[in-house]
């Protein structure tokens, strides 16, 4: 078992914490893209002005910079959702997918993330020869895309896929067994304070057939987590395969249960 991420991380809102493991420093984005982020960002219904600016302090894009895979990626962030942030689930996975690239060979394979947020993961498993499918809601989409598209033109073996997927939702129609069929599904901070985890389990079995490996990486904060863990450690075979305390992440393996 790895447990390799030893630097510290800076606290965010309230349960986000963001570490800083191979973050090199944080940069604007170029001024087209803070304002493309501006517009999609505000909420439809008027607002007064001085309640933008309140806004505009905190929704403000930034732009951070990573290196994986002998890459440097820089990657969208903002705090206006969930999805446009980077997680600790989605740092250590990156690390332990780089780290460890012999015994997880995504040469050549196809992965799936599912709530894929920034795009990090996936850009890493790009990077690292995979074809790959991002997915997330779609509100998160256009930031995802962005991500993706910037960091893996003319790099990658593969050009990634970007797809809307709702846990639970449509995926025997949108996704039927018998054709998509993985060898990998990554998933990362997927599990944290929503109602929406009995789907997330439908979907993690859904596309965890026999032949695919599941890699779920995810920082463990609420007792709802704790008994998704339970739930999700009896639908699969598991393995631990990393785990940081200091962050209070572990990343696990699973298999079909046959
Ligand atoms: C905590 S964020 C993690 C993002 C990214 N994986 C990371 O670790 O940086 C959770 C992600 O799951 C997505 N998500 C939440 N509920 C979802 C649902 N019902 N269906 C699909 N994606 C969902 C969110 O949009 C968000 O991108």
């Amino acid at each position: 078992m790895d447990n390799y991420l030893g630097k510290p991380k800076t606290e965010g809102r309230a349960f986000i914490n963001v570490c800083l493991v191979t973050r090199k420093e944080d940069a604007r984005c170029e001024e087209e893209d803070v304002n493309e982020q501006e517009e999609d960002g505000y909420p439809s219904e008027r607002v007064m002005p001085w309640e933008v600016v309140e806004k505009k302090k905190i929704w403000e894009p930034s732009c951070e910079t990573f290196s994986f895979a002998g890459q440097e990626i820089n990657i969208k962030t903002s705090l206006d959702s969930f999805g446009a942030l980077i997680w600790p689930g989605a740092l250590a996975l990156c690390q332990y997918l780089e780290n460890n690239c012999e015994q997880i060979d995504l040469m050549d394979k196809a992965v799936l993330e599912i709530g894929a947020g920034t795009g990090l993961v996936s850009i890493v498993a790009c990077l690292l020869g995979a074809w790959v499918t991002a997915t997330d809601l779609p509100n998160i989409l256009g930031n995802l895309t962005y991500n993706i598209s910037r960091n893996t033109r003319g790099r990658c073996r593969y050009t990634p896929q970007v797809a809307t997927l709702a846990w639970g939702h449509d995926l025997k129609c949108a996704f039927p067994s018998s054709i998509f069929r993985y060898d990998y599904v990554l998933a990362a901070d997927v599990v944290y304070h929503h109602d929406c985890l009995d789907e997330l389990l439908v979907t993690m079995e859904h596309f965890c057939r026999p032949g695919t490996t599941l890699i779920w990486s995810n920082k463990v904060r609420f007792e709802s987590d704790r008994k998704f863990t339970e739930r999700f450690k009896n639908a699969f075979d598991i393995t631990v395969l990393a785990e940081i305390p200091q962050e209070q992440v572990k990343i696990y393996k699973a298999t079909f249960r046959m």
